[in-house]
């Protein structure tokens, strides 16, 4: 929907002459497009026991930061929600492995992850966690309560998978075993990772347990049950109307026709937020991991209106309020979590908005040159490009941050291969955006003291109104594309334009105009230049490093630019010097 507004941008402008900031305003009258009052962005929660590898960027959290970049420079009020999922067995295995306690695994990691995410410029407006975010406990505990009061979980007596030699009971990721519906081996005894199925003691096989590597035996002991099948209609409905790519949707509407079953939401663990039931059966038990995590997107928004307004109960302008939009960007594992379990537990609570969309990015295979096919990215076999190493070794956080977009598994599992990541960093973002930057730059600088024009576009000659048509239409169909998790579309679209302004450029030849016509010559660099700002805009939820590079030699204030300002010309001023944004890698 699209709606008319006068609105005033804000410019401001280093003169290096004086030194001094320039600032003026443009009022304009344009076609803003009519964003929501309010948006809520989640990422994920990574679990806390690892650093973060290109599979992780790709899955879900590089997707989130361009649909919010792209969001905040429309102007949208958006927050951006992550931390860590600090609970489970994910953190015990690893804790016990590293001689640490989880408290310690998991703050660990948190920081670990904290600092790869700000590296690679995925801003979240908090990353908080699970074990360490002062409303987490009592925000999850009040949920399971509420759910509990209305009557919505089965107390029931079943059988659970027992490690006899180490007399402990086994959660989750403490046994694994092959998944009955595909067949797939070494799954984890609650969901398979290759169908995406929910698996139970029934539904996996030969289960060994993973502190004795013994076979796991059945122990009866007693949990709360949600019981799904109540929510099917809920879910069903929800899912008609949610903003889900078509392959997701197909994919829980085949969970949905096999039936949904009871699934239990505690767990036999002394690590993790405790059962809140007085029931002397609920000791020694913890919530399920699954049920507290994404009860960690609520309590971080509320540790983030604390910091920010002083009330943590503002978050109520978020998650309750009709006129905010949520969205959760996940992991293909993550689905049925999201898409099932977290409907029906938001519907059951009764007071909160459900999504209204989910986006799913699938996983990410890694192809090294010696190897002879594509594998799954895997810590323990090695098989991972890890964020703190490619930055370490000079990588370049837009050149990731494009790679993983041009090549990311939107629709199906893709393959990351670093020597294609090279071939398409030199002859895509060097020989395409940066040539024509630096050129053009170059050009004003040698021969124009790197003045530019105030173009009047009611003036433009054929060629340049043509390129502005294309301009006109790569934002609106950028913008589209971002809307609906089209992100890799997106960015072909903008990389196309770039192409188009390089073919523009030896057409109009400035550098063949500036020995007949200087005047032509300066209006064609100083046309360019103006499109160069607006690619600058353009490339922002992409590359944001190189946005603000640009920026930077063009002498315009980044924070001052929206989306709404592709397209408006630049006052006469005097641009910066040329830097190489790309250096070829060898
Ligand atoms: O798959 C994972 O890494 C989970 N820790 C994701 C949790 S998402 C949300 F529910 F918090
Ligand atoms: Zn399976």
């Amino acid at each position: 929907m699209y709606c008319k507004k006068n609105k005033i941008y804000l410019y401001i402008i280093f003169d290096l002459k004086s030194s001094i900031i320039i600032t003026f305003f443009i009022s304009m009258n344009s076609h803003n497009k009519h964003f929501q009052k309010r948006y809520l962005i989640t990422a994920a929660l990574p679990y806390s026991n690892g650093k973060l590898h290109v599979g992780h960027i790709a899955g879900s959290y590089l997707p989130s930061d361009i649909f919010v970049r792209y969001l905040k420079l429309n102007q949208a009020n958006a927050m951006f929600i992550c931390g860590s999922d600090d609970h489970g067995v994910a953190i015990t295995i690893t804790a016990e492995k590293e001689n640490k306690t989880p408290r310690e695994t998991a703050e660990f990691y948190n920081q670990k992850q904290k600092e790869n995410f700000v590296s690679l410029g995925i801003n979240f407006d908090i990353y908080s966690s699970t074990c360490g975010n002062p409303f987490h406990t009592k925000t999850s505990q009040d949920l399971f309560l509420e759910l509990y009061n209305k009557g919505y979980f089965d107390k029931i007596e079943t059988d659970q998978f027992y490690d006899t030699v180490k007399n402990k009971f086994l959660a989750d990721r403490y046994v694994k075993g092959e998944c009955s519906y595909c067949g797939a081996k070494n799954q984890n005894s609650d969901q398979c990772e290759e169908c995406g199925k929910a698996l139970d003691t029934e539904t996996l096989k030969n289960p060994i347990s993973m502190l004795s590597q013994t076979p796991a035996i059945l122990k009866k002991t007693t949990h709360w049950f949600l019981d799904l099948s109540k929510s099917e209609s809920i879910v069903a409905e929800w899912l008609e109307a949610a903003e889900i790519k078509e392959n997701t949707k197909n994919f829980v509407k085949g969970l949905l026709s096999t039936g949904l079953v009871k699934r239990s939401m505690t767990r036999d663990l002394t690590w993790g937020i405790p059962v809140p039931l007085a029931d002397p059966e609920a000791k020694d038990k913890v919530l399920y991991v699954w049920f507290d995590a994404p009860i960690g997107y609520i309590s971080n928004t509320k540790e983030l209106c604390q910091r920010k307004f002083g009330s943590a109960d503002k978050y109520q302008e978020w998650w309750k309020d009709k006129d905010c939009k949520i969205y959760h960007f996940i992991g293909e594992d993550n689905t049925i979590f999201h898409a099932v379990i977290w409907i029906a537990m938001l519907h059951a609570e009764g007071s909160f908005n459900l999504p209204t969309g989910v986006a799913v990015n699938n996983f990410l295979n890694i192809k090294f040159s010696n190897t002879e096919a594509a594998e799954k990215i895997s810590k323990s076999r090695g098989s991972a490009i890890w964020i703190d190493d490619f930055i370490a070794q000079g990588g370049d956080p837009d050149g990731l941050r494009y790679y993983l977009t041009m090549i990311a598994p939107e629709q199906a599992r893709t393959v990351y291969n670093p020597l294609d990541y090279v071939t398409r960093y030199n002859s895509e973002l060097g020989n395409v955006l940066g040539n024509l930057v630096s050129r053009v730059v170059a050009m004003v600088n040698k021969n124009f003291n790197g003045i530019i024009l105030n173009l009047d576009p009611a003036k433009l000659d054929e060629s340049s109104k043509r390129i502005f048509g294309l301009l006109k239409n790569t934002q609106q169909v950028v913008g589209e594309n971002i809307e609906n998790y089209y992100f890799k579309s997106a960015l072909e679209d903008v990389m196309n334009f770039c192409r188009q302004c390089n073919r523009y450029l030896d057409e109009q030849a400035p550098w063949k105009l500036l020995k007949t016509d200087q005047e032509k010559a300066q209006f064609i660099l100083s046309w360019t230049i103006n499109l160069i700002k607006d690619i600058s805009i353009l490339i922002q939820p992409f590359l944001p490093f190189t946005s603000a590079k640009i920026h930077k030699i063009l002498k315009i204030n980044s924070y001052a630019l929206h989306w709404n300002n592709i397209g408006e010309t630049l006052p006469e001023m005097q641009i910066g010097q040329a830097e190489i944004l790309f250096p070829k890698i060898e």
